[in-house]
């Protein structure tokens, strides 16, 4: 066992939160058993106290330490995709801290794959409570600098565990209350879970429809804070120009490679090129927002496709942009 996975046993031991890798983004994380340290997240982080936060568990053997009546589908999906991007929302045993439900009856589980956190786990034995690593409603964070960027010498120890390789949070499955629901996209597409199912999910959008209080599915989320708007790449290139000429300092952020449409570019004018793939492009999101963060006075993203590989993006994208065109 390394020294850095030491001391982070002893600091969450002794009720101290933890910066942590997983696979998606950085957690904020504490003892789940134990109220005082999980309330300790929550003044950090700036996050209203009746948001759940997920519970992080080495595997599906500790799955009914946390959850009771079990439905046969969360121990499929559980076997097959843990440790994995996938939260399972399911009923809470009675002693998980009201701290942690944020008082619902349920709970969300999940085993990250990241393997420094994987073996924290292990050696914890327990659970660990951890919203992403990032001041209520700001973009997460992907890699440690980041979560030093957010908290500073507030938090006494973050695990380097590099950058993440998936870059977008878990994907939230509810598995109470009648049939399977899509909460959240994320890194395990849609259409991997509805085939390993057998039917499909329902999904959405909006959390009041769902009925559920989740920070992540609020209208504003992963925002950075300079304005950030969504748009086609032609409608972009106007408003940059506009901008440009009132003196503005905009980011164009684009897709794919270097094109001559940017060759139309007006001098002080930046552009950034994002990649192309969708799994690449989600890891790479967020550093870019944090990257071109209060450097500019806008940052124009310009609309990935509107196909299923991109739905975790576009969810992303929706919260964090304060215009769409
Ligand atoms: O990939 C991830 O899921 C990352 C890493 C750190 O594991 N965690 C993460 O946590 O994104 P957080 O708290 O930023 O987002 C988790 C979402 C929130 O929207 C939270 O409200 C929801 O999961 N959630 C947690 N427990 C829930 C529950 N019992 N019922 C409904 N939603 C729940
Ligand atoms: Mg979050």
């Amino acid at each position: 066992m390394t020294a850095q996975i030491e001391r982070a046993l002893s600091l969450l031991r002794a009720g101290e939160l933890v910066g942590i890798p997983t696979e998606t983004v950085y957690g904020l994380a504490a003892d789940a058993a134990n109220p005082q340290a999980v309330a300790k997240i929550f003044a950090l982080k700036g996050r209203p106290a009746d948001h759940p936060v997920i519970v992080h568990i080495a595997g599906s053997a500790q799955l009914s330490d946390w959850a009771q009546d079990i439905p046969d589908d969360a121990w499929k999906l559980a076997e097959v995709f843990w440790p994995g991007p996938l939260t399972l929302i399911l009923k809470r045993k009675a002693h998980v801290p009201d701290a942690v439900t944020g008082g619902q009856n349920t709970v969300g589980l999940r085993a990250p794959a990241h393997p420094l956190t994987h073996e924290l786990l292990l050696q914890f034995g327990g659970g660990l409570a951890a919203p992403s690593a990032n001041q209520f409603g700001h973009v997460s964070p992907t890699t440690a600098q980041h979560v030093r960027e957010e908290f500073g010498a507030a938090l006494p120890l973050v695990l380097d565990g590099g950058p993440c390789q998936v870059g977008v949070e878990s994907t939230i499955v509810s598995l109470v209350d009648g049939r399977p629901k899509l909460l959240r996209p994320g890194g395990i597409s849609r259409d991997v879970i509805e085939s390993l199912l057998g039917y499909e999910l329902e999904h959405h959008v909006k959390a009041s429809t769902a009925g559920i209080r989740a920070s992540g599915l609020l209208d504003s989320h992963y925002a950075p804070r300079t304005p950030l708007w969504l748009g086609a790449r032609a409608q972009l290139l106007e408003i940059a120009a506009e901008h440009t000429a009132a003196n503005q300092r905009t980011a164009l952020l684009l897709l794919g490679d270097v094109t001559n449409e940017t060759n139309a570019l007006m001098p002080g004018q930046y552009v950034h090129y994002l990649p192309a793939d969708p799994e690449a492009y989600a890891q790479a999101l967020y550093a870019t927002l944090r990257h071109h963060d209060q450097r500019f006075d806008l940052l124009l993203l310009e609309t990935p496709p509107r196909t299923p590989a991109w739905l975790a993006v576009h969810d992303r994208l929706q919260r964090a942009a304060i215009r769409k065109y």
